[in-house]
């Protein structure tokens, strides 16, 4: 009798075939490999001969090329192609098999799917895989979710592919249904918030400083040896460094500076809003990326007045020069470090919303390697929830409040220069405010809830004792508890 497969992957595309080349070069595990583009998998097949894949012509071909319980795992588009391949391996698929979506799924649609499966006794695990094609084949993080059952089925398969940081494979039970995925969905809410303030701080040096993209290189490379060594600030270090090849400019400068998305950002934002949870600092990059796309709008908008960024750089001596480097590299961090507050604060109030018992140093300890935002910084976070009454929010966490002493004015001083120089900041202000408003006791909401008292009979509390309370403003003003 023929082998049959330990593990498929579905989809052949560039994330499918590392995950499905990284799972064979395991020892003891077979693969099969299916895409509806039969000929991509066959190529795939051939082109890696050392991987010994099984390749399947149509679902229930693989079914029976399966060993039972069966494990496949998508690794297709997420939305239409996800759900039309579940839909052909649920009918080719028995109960106590096992479909995984490995793909960019929103959670509710995750959640969604695992209850259409429920009937069939198939089980559905959403599973968030981050590291892109490099770290699929090299060894991603992944944020399994989806019940116990399920998980300790996919442990043995997933542990050994995973990267390692240290010792500890990259990988976790993050919950039931679409806690992976929700948890996914938040970790590129973070990087894009990393991406922006990171794009900031380089249009910073370059525009108020003068600096070159190959001298902004070294700045990072530097940074990339202290506090905020990662890897977004490593490949930063690398792309500014390269030059283009048909023009012999910098990189950096032939590259349209419109930039794209593809959903999961966009969702940390609205999943914040729904939640009535802040992430202004997501929000912000998802919105800068929409304004570098607003062709038109941006247009109509270079005529209007204000500093030019870079019309003239000060000259500068070297120590304050380097002060100034300094104060951005700092905000950088502060900045960083605030983007990961918010995400967390979405994580917690995600998991109380969902039922989900999710372990908040565990997931900081499957991000430090093998993920987009892996960083030094995640040590860190580890740490802070490694104690014996861990904090409820990342803000309570001793390390936050030593970046924040020794960051904030710098902060504050490097959006305070972005503004006369006329150079947007949109993330490090945005931060800047969430953190001012953090800190502050009297703020202006209360004005807010006297407005919609007045206009809208909404009521208010008051501070000096409990109640809800409205007060009469077309009558007396008389006030009445309510
Ligand atoms: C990852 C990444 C990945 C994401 C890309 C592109 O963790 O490996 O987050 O999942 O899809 O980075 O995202 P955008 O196209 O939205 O920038």
């Amino acid at each position: 009798m023929l082998m049959k497969a330990d593990v498929a992957v579905i989809g052949t595309g560039v994330m499918g075939s590392n995950l499905a080349r990284n799972l064979a070069r395991q020892s003891g595990h077979r693969v099969a490999i299916y895409d509806r583009d039969v000929e991509r998998a066959q190529k795939l097949a051939a082109d890696f001969p050392e991987a010994d894949f099984i390749v399947a012509s149509d679902p229930a071909d693989l079914a029976g090329k399966l060993a039972e319980p069966r494990v496949a795992i998508l690794m297709v588009n997420a939305g239409r192609a996800t759900d039309s391949a579940i839909g052909d391996l649920a009918e080719a698929f028995a109960p106590g098999d096992i479909i995984v979506d490995g793909g960019n799924s929103h959670f509710q649609d995750t959640i969604d799917r695992g209850v259409r499966l429920e009937g069939t006794g198939t089980e559905f695990a959403g599973v968030g895989i981050s590291g892109g094609e490099v770290g699929a084949l090299l060894g991603p993080s992944l944020m399994v979710g989806g019940s116990e059952t399920a998980w300790q089925r996919l442990r043995p398969l997933l542990e050994p592919i995973a990267a390692k940081a240290g010792d500890e494979a990259c990988v976790d039970h993050i919950g039931t249904d679409g806690a992976g995925h929700f948890v996914k969905m938040v970790h590129n809410g973070i990087e894009y918030a990393d991406m922006q303030l990171i794009s900031e701080a380089f249009t910073l040096l370059r525009d108020s400083l003068g600096m070159t993209p190959a001298e902004i290189s070294e700045v990072f490379a530097d940074w990339n040896t202290g506090e905020l060594e990662s890897y977004l600030i490593e490949i930063t270090a690398d792309v500014l460094a390269h030059v283009d090849e048909a023009t012999g400019r910098p990189f950096v400068d032939i590259v349209a500076d419109a930039a794209k998305a593809k959903g999961t950002g966009a969702w940390t934002a609205q999943v914040g809003l729904d939640l009535g949870v802040p992430v202004p600092t997501i929000a912000e990059a998802v919105f800068s990326r929409s304004l570098s796309s607003a062709a038109d709008l941006r247009a109509e908008g270079l005529n209007l007045p204000g500093p030019r960024p870079g019309a003239e750089s000060p000259a500068l001596s070297a120590d304050d020069r380097a002060s100034r480097i300094d104060e951005i590299g700092k905000a950088l961090l502060l900045g960083k470090v605030m983007a990961y507050v918010q995400g967390f604060h979405e994580i917690a109030v995600g998991a109380r919303e969902h039922d989900w018992n999710i372990d908040l140093g565990a997931l900081a300890g499957i991000w430090r390697a093998g993920c987009i935002i892996r960083a030094r910084l995640l040590d860190r976070i580890v740490a802070a929830f490694d104690v014996e009454t861990p904090p409820e929010n990342l803000l309570a966490a001793d390390f936050v409040r030593e970046i924040a002493e020794s960051c904030q004015e710098s902060l504050r001083s490097t959006v305070v220069q972005a503004i006369g120089h006329g150079i947007a900041v949109p993330g490090l202000a945005s931060t800047l405010s969430y953190f001012d408003g953090l800190r502050t006791e009297a703020g202006s909401a209360a004005l807010i809830q006297a407005q919609r008292d007045r206009f809208g009979s909404h009521t208010y509390a008051r501070t000096d004792r409990p109640g809800v309370f409205h007060t009469q403003w077309s009558g007396d003003r008389a006030e009445v508890e309510v």
